[in-house]
């Protein structure tokens, strides 16, 4: 068994503690949160070893293989680093880092340390609808473009409407809706076209300062994939990749919950593979697969992958920022 600690308390630590436990491979070691009654509470409802209100006590503590980061983005690399310094292997929550500065930093701490292995959290790319999405897009004849897009109306937008400034619609937390929601189906074209040559953002911002919605260009040399995302506005349309006659849609580019193939008389196949009974399951399944068997031959391939993915990712979406001067406090330091 894999033993485990989180940080952060939110919905999407419940959600991953969840999959944790259908998978029958960690056991949650210890929680972290700021506050000793959440801290408790979430320990106690998941059955979790030990609480703690210190991270460092956590990691010095709680004797982890891994632990699980869900706290606000510009808290995710101190985090990391923090952990890995122990040889405790880090899944960080997407996007993994603010910047190209502290992922290029992460990944030179990796190095020292071999037998961590770090994972970004990006539930849909294990999915196995994205594998049907890969399988369909090799038989392709030619790939003529993509448009995707992501689109999810943000409860935590009424409370900037209202005046506030919840984290995710903050510069200083190193979010807004490129990376929380835009990170999604530009991961879906890392992962299945690489590098992009040459990126654009054209994002809208609120009155926090931070994007709510935007659009983004990724060019690749022989086509462009166009990514619409947003948290101020809900998108009902289909996500497509334009082959010759032939298309593959997808119901949206960061749920990735329906796929189909049409063919060129517009005949629609079903590619898609069931229901998750939980969201996260197909990934804490690889990780564990990784973690125990680092040296399998297809393990590591894997691994290389999915951190080539997470790299290229963290390079876009700077460059995307770059693109449209939208700076971060964390990309001063
Ligand atoms: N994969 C997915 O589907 C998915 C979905 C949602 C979010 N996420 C990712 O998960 C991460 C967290 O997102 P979120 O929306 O849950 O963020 P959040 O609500 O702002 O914060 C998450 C947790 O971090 C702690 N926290 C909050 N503010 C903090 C502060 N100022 N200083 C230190 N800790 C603080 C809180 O835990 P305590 O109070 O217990 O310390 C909180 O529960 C982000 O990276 C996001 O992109 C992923």
């Amino acid at each position: 068994m894999i033993r485990i600690g989180t940080a952060g308390t939110n919905w999407i630590t419940q959600q991953l503690v969840e999959a944790l436990a259908l998978s029958q491979q960690f056991t949650l070691a210890g929680i972290y949160s700021r506050h000793s009654e959440t801290a408790t509470a979430f320990a106690t409802k998941n059955h979790a070893e030990a609480s703690y209100t210190d991270y460092d006590e956590m990691l010095a503590q709680a004797k982890l293989d891994a632990v699980y980061i869900a706290s606000p983005n510009s808290l995710h690399f101190d985090q990391a680093m923090a952990a890995i310094a122990k040889d405790i292997s880090v899944i960080v929550e997407k996007p993994a880092f603010s910047n190209q500065r502290e992922m290029i930093a992460f990944k030179a701490a990796l190095a020292e340390h071999p037998n961590v292995r770090f994972f970004e959290a990006a539930r849909h790319v294990h999915t196995p609808n994205f594998k049907a999405i890969e399988t369909a897009l090799s038989g392709l004849p030619t790939v003529q473009g993509a448009s995707f897009t992501y689109m999810k109306y943000s409860s935590r937008y009424d409370k900037v409407l209202a005046g506030e400034r919840p984290n995710i619609f903050t510069r200083e937390f190193s979010a807004g809706a490129l990376q929380d929601v835009g990170v999604y189906p530009i991961y879906v074209a890392v992962a299945l076209f690489g590098q992009p040559s040459h990126v654009d953002l054209f994002p809208t911002l609120v009155e926090t300062g931070a994007d709510g919605k935007g659009v983004a260009i990724l060019r690749y040399g022989d086509f462009d994939v166009t990514v619409s995302f947003g948290k101020t506005s809900n998108a009902y349309g289909l996500s497509e990749i334009y082959g010759l006659k032939e298309t593959i849609t997808i119901d949206s580019a960061g749920e990735l919950t329906h796929v189909e193939q049409r063919a060129a008389d517009g005949q629609a196949t079903d590619l898609s593979q069931g229901d998750l009974a939980n969201p996260m399951l197909p990934e804490v399944m690889d990780f564990a697969r990784v973690l125990q068997a680092p040296d399998d031959p297809q393990n590591v391939r894997d691994y290389q992958r999915w951190l080539q993915w997470s790299l290229t990712v963290n390079q876009v979406l700077y460059s995307l920022r770059v693109s449209a001067n939208l700076s971060f406090p964390a990309d001063a330091h």
